[in-house]
């Protein structure tokens, strides 16, 4: 299998994954920068406007870097879309991206419909669906998407119940192109782990919270690296959707984390509603154990690199 065009000159084979609120064009200017793709919810961009200047920005940001740097690999932007009826801006936020030719989308939740795949084609832009089981992937496969993004148990935000071995296995043994795992990877022995398993690429956000350019509070920041796998809770409540959630915001909005009632899936909702949940209750996966600090961006870069070489040699030296 030969990668898309966009997706082959990364610097490490990671996706740095969409997070609500959190990922805003600082954090994706540097992602882009550090050599990565950089991503974020067209949503997080409020009101709706402000996405066509958030596009004109980074496009123009990261231009004026490459010009500078003309030796720098410079990653693509790759912008997510909720694809679900409760989302009225859809169909504006994908023509802002077709407009500005945004190479990689990320569709999330339903399948894309053909005339949305159709758009996105036209300019040679490339979507990533991402899928927590084999029936979804299958799905998506016929619906006409060009890659998947499986996200195994243990992700932050949204996040499915498979082992990253079973899930990535199965979607193996049916499609042959780009795939992106994600779920608890927070080091460069994890990228290179996610490769050895069949994936392609990494696909990371949690770690991404801990660093200078996200956009989240000191307090959040400080919680997840005060905290472990044991200190985040998989529950349905906050959207109606199963994701993880850092036990110390529950406990703080007054919640007994051992004793959450169950939410009903049909009150999915994203609409602004749902800004305050996340804005209040912090999603993280299991993998903040993990990060011990807030470098920048491009530190955070250089650490997963010399990680991943590492895991490399060391794995080298032991057949
Ligand atoms: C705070 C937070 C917000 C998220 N928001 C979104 C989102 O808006 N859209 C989306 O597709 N995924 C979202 N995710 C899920 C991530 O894209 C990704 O699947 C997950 O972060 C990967 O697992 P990791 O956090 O363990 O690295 C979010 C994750 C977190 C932690």
């Amino acid at each position: 299998m030969t990668l898309p065009a966009v997706l082959q000159d990364l610097s490490l084979p990671v996706i740095a994954s969409p997070m609500f609120i959190a990922s805003g064009p600082a954090l994706v200017a540097a992602q882009c920068k550090a050599g990565i793709v950089g991503s974020f919810p067209a949503l997080n961009a409020r009101p709706k406007e402000l996405l066509d200047t958030w596009l004109t920005d980074l496009q123009a940001e990261l231009a004026a870097y490459q010009a500078v740097n003309p030796g720098a690999r410079v990653g693509p932007i790759a912008v997510n879309q909720i694809v679900h009826q409760s989302n009225e801006r859809l169909e504006h936020d994908v023509d802002v991206c077709v407009r500005h030719k945004v190479p990689i989308i990320i569709s999330s939740l339903r399948a894309p419909p053909v005339e949305m795949l159709d758009a996105i084609h036209s300019y040679g832009g490339i979507v990533l669906h991402d899928v927590i089981s084999l029936r979804h992937a299958q799905k998506a496969l016929e619906a006409g998407v060009d890659g998947l993004v499986l996200v195994a148990s243990g992700a932050g935000g949204h996040a499915g119940t498979l082992s990253p071995f079973a899930l990535v296995g199965e979607v193996r043994r049916i499609f042959d192109g780009p795939i992106a795992l994600s779920g608890s990877i927070a080091t460069g022995d994890a990228i290179l782990a996610a490769q050895a398993m069949g994936a392609d690429f990494a696909y990371i956000g949690s770690r991404f919270l801990a660093t200078q350019e996200s956009n989240v509070t000191e307090e959040y920041r400080k919680a997840i690296i005060e905290s472990s796998a044991a200190d985040v809770v998989y529950t349905n409540l906050f959207t109606g959707v199963h994701g993880n959630y850092l036990k110390k915001s529950i406990l703080a909005a007054g919640l007994d984390p051992e004793n959450l009632p169950v939410s009903d899936k049909s009150k999915m909702s994203f609409d602004s509603g749902t800004a305050k949940a996340w804005r209040d209750i912090w999603g993280a996966g299991q993998g903040v154990g993990m990060m011990h600090d807030a470098p920048t961006t491009a530190e955070l870069l250089e650490r997963l690199k010399t990680e991943y070489n590492a895991a490399r040699a060391r794995l080298q030296l032991r057949t």
